[in-house]
């Protein structure tokens, strides 16, 4: 087999059935060797620092990070800050979204004591990588991954930007510089592990290994799959800043009870949890029992007969509680930019500190230390 046809079989794979199948059992494994004992673990996560976290974000992927933060694994969170520039003119208000980003993760309990937070832009050696692993992936390849093919396609007519075509290779930059062996993901973005795992095999065959060369310089990451409910928008679309439809953590409480009264229903007033044929009602029914960690049956049986109005009501209220106290502190947070970038310049000189070292490894293994 060549290795084209080889990776194209490999990303294929991750989203088939079976694939999946394999995957959530292994996720299952992972979790409850995590709980028995979470020291062998590094998991890696980052968000693009392109506006606020939203409540997409917090309950389809925070909620999970600071669980894994609590049950003791160790945890490195990347504020992509080069990944912004895959796909729009400028850098845009940067600093300020860095900065409010921070604060959204300390906000929702990531504690900087206990998971590394860094930047992009301030590890050189990570960004590096780029470039034995670019030599190790086609074109063709990259052309052909799922979600550069979707970036393409939500683009339009625009020219793609080297950067947005490698941009796998950056992200698999992201997970192995600093060895993470878990990447909580959903399901969509199981072919950007597999590239990931695919590299790390590669760099193996290719350039060999360092020190006595019993371990790969790079192990390969596992994916953590994430079963979390995931959240609509108020129209009942993806939760998504360029839709207008999201809720926002760092929303006052006005704010909120203003977008969820604006939340599209339908005309019956019966209140059901029924996402497939229901799907406005049942993301305003999912919102109000995940903010208040009971059942969606249950909530929908409650309100029953009350309508959208009452529905709203319970959301609006539901939502407000279980920010206010993130809300706080958030608010505490953003008014004390000094700290904000204290914590970020703790987080990236550990972050350099262990890019060097696996940097040094790679100079070892490619016979490039002069
Ligand atoms: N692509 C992710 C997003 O858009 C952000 C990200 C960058 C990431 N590098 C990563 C996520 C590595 C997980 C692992 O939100």
């Amino acid at each position: 087999m060549t290795e084209q046809t080889d990776v194209a079989t490999d990303l294929a794979d991750s989203t088939n059935d079976a694939s999946l199948e394999r995957t959530r059992r292994r996720s299952d494994e992972i979790e409850a060797r995590i709980e028995k004992d979470p020291s062998g673990f590094r998991v890696l996560t980052g968000d693009r620092p392109t506006g606020n976290l939203h409540l997409g974000h917090y309950f389809g992927s925070l909620m999970n990070r600071v669980r894994l933060q609590r049950a003791g694994v160790e945890t490195w969170v990347l504020v992509a800050d080069y990944q912004v520039i895959t796909d729009r003119d400028g850098v845009g208000p940067i600093r300020e979204r860095v900065l409010s980003l921070v604060a959204d993760y300390l906000a929702v309990g990531i504690d900087p004591d206990a998971s590394t937070i860094f930047t992009h832009s301030a590890v050189p050696a990570l960004n590096q990588l780029m470039l034995p692993f670019l030599s190790v992936v086609t074109d063709a390849e990259l052309r052909r991954n799922p979600t550069v093919k979707s970036e393409l396609e939500a683009t339009g007519d625009r020219p793609m930007s080297g950067l947005m075509l490698t941009y796998p290779v950056h992200q698999s930059a992201d997970i192995l510089f600093c060895k993470a062996n878990l990447v909580p993901v959903g399901k969509d973005q199981l072919p950007h592990l597999e590239q990931a795992r695919v590299i790390a095999r590669r760099f193996d065959e290719r350039y060999g290994r360092a020190g006595d060369g019993s371990q790969p310089v790079f192990p390969r990451p596992e994916a953590l799959l994430s079963d979390a409910a995931s959240v609509l928008g108020t129209d009942g679309q993806k939760m998504s800043k360029s839709r207008g439809n999201t809720i926002e953590l760092g929303m006052d409480a006005d704010a909120t009870a203003k977008a969820l009264k604006r939340a599209v229903t339908d005309a019956d007033r019966h209140i059901t949890y029924d996402p497939v044929n229901r799907p406005e009602v049942s993301n305003l029914v999912l919102l109000t029992a995940l903010a208040s960690e009971r059942d969606p049956h249950e909530v929908a049986e409650e309100i029953g007969d009350g309508g959208a109005a009452t529905l709203k009501k319970a959301a609006i209220e539901a939502v407000n509680e279980m920010l206010a106290p993130v809300r706080a502190r958030r608010a505490e947070l953003t008014a004390d930019p000094g700290y904000l970038l204290q914590v970020l310049r703790a987080g990236n000189d550990r972050a350099n500190a262990v890019a060097d070292a696996t940097l040094g490894e790679v100079r070892e293994a490619m016979q490039m230390v002069y």
